[in-house]
């Protein structure tokens, strides 16, 4: 029997919800993958490392949540929610790199290319990303999805995550370390490099569940919000957050020189602003029954979190 994602129970706790999709996830990302001692074995290795390090799965929970606001099926969007999980999670390994972050710890964890070398990273990293799309484009996994409907949620994904989204963002952020940026910039900065993934996790979520175009459009402002508000949020907890409880190291930005809105405005505003966006973020689905309630908890979760 289908399961249909608003028939769960979505009056329970968020984190009732949240851990049950992310035991979905799970299975999925563990199903499509593959076992870790494929050939060659060190690069499935460094894959399997960093995906099942224990990162909130925000992204696909967002897209299956997206999905189950419109009241589609579980199974239209597995392969969104597993494929936008790997490319968020190379773009993770690409981003504590030496020559971009330089990071040592990540989920907890030591970072991919402290365990496997700095080459094994990088193609662990493009290895996610191209599995990413084989998935989204194979034919096997999507039961009723019209084949128009699958081509589209391929281009909001490449779109997000490429350079017009995800990769033009580190390219900024990249860039503007150690310079002024003004407000505008610094937006339209996060925009791309987290925005912009976050967005096309609701879009292709929305999508695979069969949005009309209204639906759709409501679903993006609700992200474009809930995009700014998680970098502003990942900013803050790089000043106030600990290292134990977001598995990765802090005060870094402010070593680097990263343009962020706690430097550029400052904390109190910064938590000001955020706050404003989960708001706005909330009223874009007021045309939205409870089938969006999940989306309405993930948006507050995203400014409270600790981690
Ligand atoms: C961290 O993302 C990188 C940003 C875009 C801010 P998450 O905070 O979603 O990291 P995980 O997946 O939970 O580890
Ligand atoms: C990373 O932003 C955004 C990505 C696209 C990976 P950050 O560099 O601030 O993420 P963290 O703080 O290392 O997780
Ligand atoms: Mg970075
Ligand atoms: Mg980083
Ligand atoms: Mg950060």
């Amino acid at each position: 029997m289908k399961t249909k994602i608003r028939d769960l129970k979505t009056d329970s706790s968020l984190m009732l919800y949240l851990d049950e999709k992310r035991t979905l996830l799970e299975e999925n990302l563990l199903r499509l993958l593959g076992r870790p001692e494929q050939y060659p074995r060190t690069l499935y290795q460094a894959m399997h490392y960093s995906l099942f390090a224990g990162g909130k799965r925000i992204r696909p929970i967002l897209a299956i949540a997206a999905a189950g606001a419109v009241g589609g099926e579980t199974g239209a969007v597995i392969p969104v929610a597993v494929a936008i999980e790997m490319i968020h999670t190379y773009s993770l390994i690409h981003d504590d790199l030496p020559a971009m972050d330089d990071d040592d710890l990540r989920r907890g964890k030591p970072t991919n290319h402290k365990v496997f070398g700095e080459a094994t990273a990088i193609l662990a990293g493009d290895a996610l990303l191209t599995t990413a799309f084989s998935i989204l484009s194979d034919p096997a996994l999507y039961q009723a999805t019209p084949p128009d409907r699958v081509l589209e949620i391929i281009h909001e994904i490449g779109l997000g995550s490429g350079p017009y989204g995800m990769v033009g963002g580190q390219q900024m952020d990249i860039e503007s370390e150690g310079k002024g940026i003004g407000l505008k910039r610094l937006e339209q900065l996060h925009g791309k490099k987290t925005g912009a993934l976050i967005q096309a996790s609701v879009r292709a979520g929305g999508i695979a569940g069969g949005a009309d175009g209204a639906q759709l459009l409501a679903l993006t402002r609700y992200a474009a919000k809930v995009g700014l508000a998680f970098q502003i949020a990942d900013d803050i907890l790089d000043v106030e957050g600990s290292i134990e409880v977001a598995g990765k190291a802090t005060g870094k930005d402010i070593v680097r020189n990263k343009n962020t809105y706690p430097a550029l405005i400052g904390l109190d505003e910064s938590r000001a602003l955020e706050k404003g966006l989960v708001a706005e973020a909330i009223e874009a689905l007021h045309e939205f029954d409870e089938g969006a309630d999940p989306l309405r908890m993930i948006a507050g979760y995203i400014v409270e979190r600790r981690s």
